[in-house]
């Protein structure tokens, strides 16, 4: 490829609010790259989310305007990152429906993340078309404008291998129309859930929103899993698997303080009320000015819509410049 200038497309299935796990995942990456790169996308994936919610159309719309709001409020600037809705943009369907034919069933059903979804969702062999097939929507979601550069979170890598699957054949066979694909992983692959499962996340019910109160996040975090075995002040702690721990060492800025209270800890002699109390505060001063611009901005929902429209009409344009392309190079441009 001549075009050596990195193009970054992210985005969030609008399911639901956005939470910790998000932030450090794949959010914080947005923001530092918005300030790096002239091209930036962010979709609102909301025919994705319609894939598993296709019987509640009223969970996805609503959640879309959810979503803007937790990215805005985090800090995504739309005047540096162009932000729209997926299915205001027909010619991403139009992509899907050509990258189809470049993957098989058995492909498809090989994918680990889409493998690990249809066994939480139950769907076994009735598993809807639509679903299955997301991650080659999800390839056109990228490539509608050439983007080669996609913060995601770690459960997201197998969907971007198989899009490099299938810019690999498409050029291949029709010439070299799309860039390859690199992902961007935050630098914590993976937040526990406060009750020391392995992820964070919405379905799960374990997670800390970017718009909790501040008595949410002291509920969550008194609740959250330490070591069980530490039932005395006096006792040593451990520190491995103690979520407290895991989330101070991700989000307390004083890196020598959490060393020395982890020493402390597991010399025994520090309860979990002082490290929970100090992690409370840590999280409020990182969530308390996205919660109170989340609470600005949701004042005016139809300046949200209007920054959406504003995002799709850009991106249509974009759109249309690759259809061209494509459409010349698979000999349909009639
Ligand atoms: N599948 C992603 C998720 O669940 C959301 C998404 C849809 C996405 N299209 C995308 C992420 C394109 C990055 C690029 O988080």
């Amino acid at each position: 490829m001549k075009n050596t200038e990195k193009i970054v497309l992210t985005g969030d299935r609008p399911t639901g609010r956005l939470h910790l796990g998000h932030y450090v995942g794949s959010i914080q990456n947005r923001l530092a790259l918005q300030e790096k790169y002239d091209k930036c996308f962010y979709l609102i994936a909301d025919v994705q989310a319609l894939t598993d919610n296709f019987e509640n159309p009223e969970k996805v719309r609503t959640n879309v305007l959810e979503v803007a709001l937790d990215n805005l409020a985090s800090g995504l600037n739309p005047k540096k990152t162009t932000m729209f809705i997926q299915s205001q943009i027909p010619q991403i369907a139009e992509l899907t429906i050509f990258f189809l034919n470049l993957v098989t069933l058995a492909r498809l059903k090989r994918n680990p993340t889409v493998k690990d979804e249809m066994k939480q969702k139950g769907f076994g062999e009735d598993v809807p078309a639509g679903f299955l097939m997301y991650p080659v929507s999800q390839a056109a979601d990228i490539l509608f404008c050439k983007g080669n550069l996609v913060p995601v979170g770690e459960d997201q890598l197998p969907v971007i291998e198989q899009a490099n699957e299938i810019v690999y054949k498409f050029n291949n066979l029709y010439g070299e129309v799309f860039p390859k694909i690199d992902p961007l992983v935050g630098e914590v692959k993976r937040l526990p859930g406060i009750e020391g499962g392995a992820k964070m996340s919405k379905s799960l019910g374990n997670a800390i929103y970017l718009a909790d109160s501040r008595d949410e996040i002291e509920r969550k975090v008194m609740m959250m899993y330490t070591d069980p075995d530490h039932i005395h002040v006096a006792d040593p702690g451990k520190v491995e698997g103690n979520v407290v721990f895991s989330y101070l060492d991700t989000f307390d800025p004083k890196k020598d303080e959490v060393q020395k209270l982890r020493a402390d800890y597991q010399k025994g002699g520090l309860g979990d009320v002082v490290i929970k109390k100090r992690l409370v505060e840590v999280l409020e001063n990182l969530i308390a000015p996205i919660r109170e611009k989340r609470e600005m901005l949701a004042k005016e929902p139809k300046r949200i819509m209007e920054i959406l429209e504003e995002g799709t009409t850009k991106a249509k344009k974009v759109a249309e410049e690759t259809m061209r392309e494509v459409r010349a190079s698979m000999k349909i441009d009639y």
